[in-house]
């Protein structure tokens, strides 16, 4: 494949090689602890180089390596080691780059597991976490200190949806020899290309949209040059490893990954656009719209947008609330997001350094692939539930 061979077209070929297994085109589920070396002479070159080669099930088959290759070429990273989960993915990221004695700035509205990871169990090895305010760009260099190592960067934000100005973070960061890492779950590697934005490492929960039918977890962490050698070592010293059939199911899911964001984003600005003219919504947190913090720099840096938005109800008790997500018929109530099926979760929001609405009712929504005239039918039914 040609190196500047578009998106869409990297979706359907990286990875994929079958004149090495008898031209079938998906690799094998290859399912592995052991690889017999046959000869000592051989396993000692194979160990030599562990990187690329398959010595032990949980360094790696070729399956999880079609996966990684593919995951690869799509966020333009020189490498992409893929783990168990989204979250193993944060952990050996953050712990590839830090020491004792070191400090971080993580931004106040990342995913709720990545700041019990930094302020409760990094702090544990000596690492200090400062939150910072998601909608500061260059401005961000005011907090560092002579030890921070690693930039924590989450856009858009999970639940509030603020977008960040990743150019104007990732050129202080630079300066200051701090390493940028940043979620790229929602951008997934399509609509945000984190290495033309500078970033250093990008993670994402392929258990999301790569994967895309809400049956399987991994994680990827990709990124290119002297940052690869760090990483490889942290996933390995930690035994982070991936399942083979996983590898399968998530390389299974990028092949189709192009058509299937279109028609969520397309549903999701259908739903989106309608919730933001309801009279019981005071605002619609979806980044392809004004209401959106940052949405101007999504229009700048992004080149589309998901299934995923968050709203804010105008004053409306919590029972009212619950009795709305309880009514919906074609709403799953459920955690994760990227799957085919539409979901909502109420918002649930920690701030430290930020103010995030106190008394108003939100919910974040994932808009599968259902037709949104009926997902648009079903949210009207609670609405009008809630002015009884
Ligand atoms: C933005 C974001 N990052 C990371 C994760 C963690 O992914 P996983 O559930 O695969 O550990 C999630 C999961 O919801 C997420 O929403």
């Amino acid at each position: 494949m040609r190196k500047d061979a578009k998106r869409n077209t990297k979706l359907a070929h990286s990875g994929s090689h079958p004149s090495d297994q008898a031209g079938i085109v998906n690799p094998p589920i290859y399912r592995a602890s052991t690889v017999d070396y046959g000869t000592v002479a051989q396993m000692q070159t194979l160990r030599k180089n562990p990187n690329d080669n398959f010595v032990y099930g949980r360094i790696g088959t070729p399956t999880s390596k079609a996966f990684e290759e593919a995951v690869a070429a799509l966020e333009g990273a020189e490498r992409t080691i893929a783990v168990g989960s989204g979250l193993a993915a944060i952990s050996a990221a953050m712990l590839a780059f830090l020491n004792a004695g070191d400090h971080i700035l993580v931004c106040d509205n990342a995913y709720s597991p990545t700041r019990n990871l930094s302020e409760n169990f990094l702090k544990r090895f000596g690492v200090e976490t400062t939150y910072y305010d998601p909608l500061q760009g260059s401005a961000i260099s005011n907090l560092f200190q002579t030890n921070t190592k690693v930039i924590y960067t989450e856009s858009p934000g999970s639940h509030t949806f603020e977008i960040q100005d990743i150019p104007a973070i990732t050129d202080v960061a630079r300066k200051a020899n701090i390493k940028v890492v940043m979620d790229n779950t929602w951008g997934a590697g399509y609509f945000f290309k984190p290495f033309e934005h500078g970033v250093d490492i990008s993670v994402q929960a392929a258990t999301k949209y790569y994967v895309g039918h809400s049956d399987a977890m991994i994680g990827t962490i990709s990124m290119c040059g002297e940052n690869i050698q760090p990483v490889i070592n942290s996933v390995r010293t930690l035994g982070y490893n991936i399942s083979p059939d996983d590898a399968y199911l998530a390389l299974r899911g990028l092949r189709t990954l192009n058509v299937r964001l279109k028609r969520h984003e397309a549903n999701a600005l259908k739903v989106a656009k309608w919730l933001s003219c309801r009279p019981e919504i005071d605002r619609v947190l979806h980044p392809a719209l004004p209401s959106c913090p940052g949405h101007d720099i999504w229009q700048r840096d992004f080149t589309g947008s998901n299934g995923l938005f968050g709203v804010v109800f105008k004053p409306l008790s919590e029972n009212a609330m619950h009795a709305f997500i309880d009514g919906l018929e074609l709403f799953g109530l459920g955690g994760s997001w990227g799957g085919y099926e539409s979901l909502l979760l109420p918002t649930d929001v920690t701030r430290t350094v930020t103010e995030w609405e106190k008394n108003k009712q939100c919910i974040r929504f994932h808009i599968g692939l259902e037709d949104p005239d009926d997902l648009i039918g079903d949210i009207e039914s609670g609405l009008k539930g809630l002015q009884n």
